[in-house]
């Protein structure tokens, strides 16, 4: 009788483990936690109860460590290149998160020596550090930094673990300036090829989130796309003229065959290559978005009910 109680509470805890966004025990270990969606990420990942032990290199700045540590996160300092020290920080772990971010030496070498790490000690699952638009469904060669992550994503494949990535589009915060879309001064929103392409946008904070929901899950597809607003250049002169009593007008710069073009003289000219984020590597993501297969379809935002997302609207109507 009792050994049936235990069983029937077994199935009980079970079944609820089993259940969407219900939190597991396991721990979760967060890599690139140092840095903005990292951080995002373990906040997000400690609001919602999570065990989290973050990743830090060696040398990581003392008050860093403080923050993270006054989240609740403990802290596993390791070398990426220390085999035997990476298995350890991932013992015991249900999913590592990564948000690593870099070029080629992070996100295909310091990700394989982060996943050989989660194998050896056997972790389950593993989100990389993708959040992007949809490169699974653009052509190789159109955007170097898509590129490195379909470079991983292969590796990970292969891997004996089960991956999931997180698509999100653009930061929606990147529409205040950083993106050359919207022309604050001269009141125009600026268009490639095609005015009524939608792009999509999530802000740091709802894709940390979603990825801390994600990560507790105990198991999730191989891909998650999310986006908390998908707005067209045409829609977002109309939204900012709304929000600012002006008229924004819409600015075309040209045919996609255009900005190619223009890329591989940016990229001729001043190659930046150890560069993240050089001038032509912005361009590829201009391309990218108007160009359209990377859109999100179809959107996982409602895999977790208590999420809110949100919009571009209220991005940039912020003060
Ligand atoms: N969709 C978008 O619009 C968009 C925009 C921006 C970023 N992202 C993506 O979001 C992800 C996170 O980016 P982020 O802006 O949050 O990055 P970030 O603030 O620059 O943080 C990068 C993290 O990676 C770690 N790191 C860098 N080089 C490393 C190495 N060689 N070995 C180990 N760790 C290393 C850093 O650790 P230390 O503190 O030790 O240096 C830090 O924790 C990336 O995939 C990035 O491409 C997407």
């Amino acid at each position: 009788m009792f050994a049936m109680g235990i069983q029937t509470l077994d199935a009980i805890i079970g079944t609820l483990a089993g259940k969407r966004g219900v939190m597991t025990e396991q721990t979760i270990l967060l890599a690139g936690a140092t840095g903005d969606l990292g951080g995002r990420i373990a906040r997000a990942l400690a609001a919602r109860g999570a065990a989290v032990r973050a990743l830090v290199r060696p040398g990581t700045p003392p008050d860093t460590l403080a923050e993270l540590r006054s989240l609740g996160v403990e802290i596993a300092g390791a070398d990426y290149g220390d085999a035997a020290a990476m298995r350890q920080a991932c013992e015991g772990v249900g999913c590592v998160v990564s948000a690593l971010s870099g070029l080629e030496d992070v996100l295909v070498e310091a990700q394989t020596r982060l996943l050989e790490a989660a194998v050896a000690a056997g972790v389950p699952r593993f989100i990389p550090s993708d959040f992007a638009i949809d490169f699974t469904r653009l052509p190789p060669g159109s955007n170097r930094n898509l590129d490195l992550r379909r470079a991983f994503k292969e590796r990970l494949d292969r891997a004996p673990v089960a991956a999931t990535s997180v698509l999100c589009g653009a930061f929606t915060d990147m529409l205040n300036g950083a993106a050359p879309l919207i022309l604050f001064k001269r009141r125009r929103v600026l268009y490639w090829q095609n005015a009524d392409q939608r792009m999509d946008f999530t802000t740091r904070d709802d894709t940390a989130a979603f990825t801390a929901a994600a990560a507790m899950e105990p198991s999730t597809p191989r891909i998650l796309r999310i986006a908390g607003d998908s707005r067209s250049a045409r829609e977002l002169a109309a939204l900012m003229t709304e929000i600012s009593g002006e008229r924004y007008r819409l600015l075309r710069a040209g045919s996609l065959r255009t900005l190619g073009v223009l890329i591989r003289i940016a990229r001729t000219v001043a190659p930046q290559r150890d560069a993240l984020y050089p001038p032509w590597q912005g361009m590829q993501y201009m391309h990218d978005m108007f160009d359209g297969r990377g859109q999100l379809q179809p959107l996982d935002n409602g895999r977790y009910p208590e999420l809110r997302w949100t919009s571009a609207r209220e991005v940039l109507a912020a003060p």
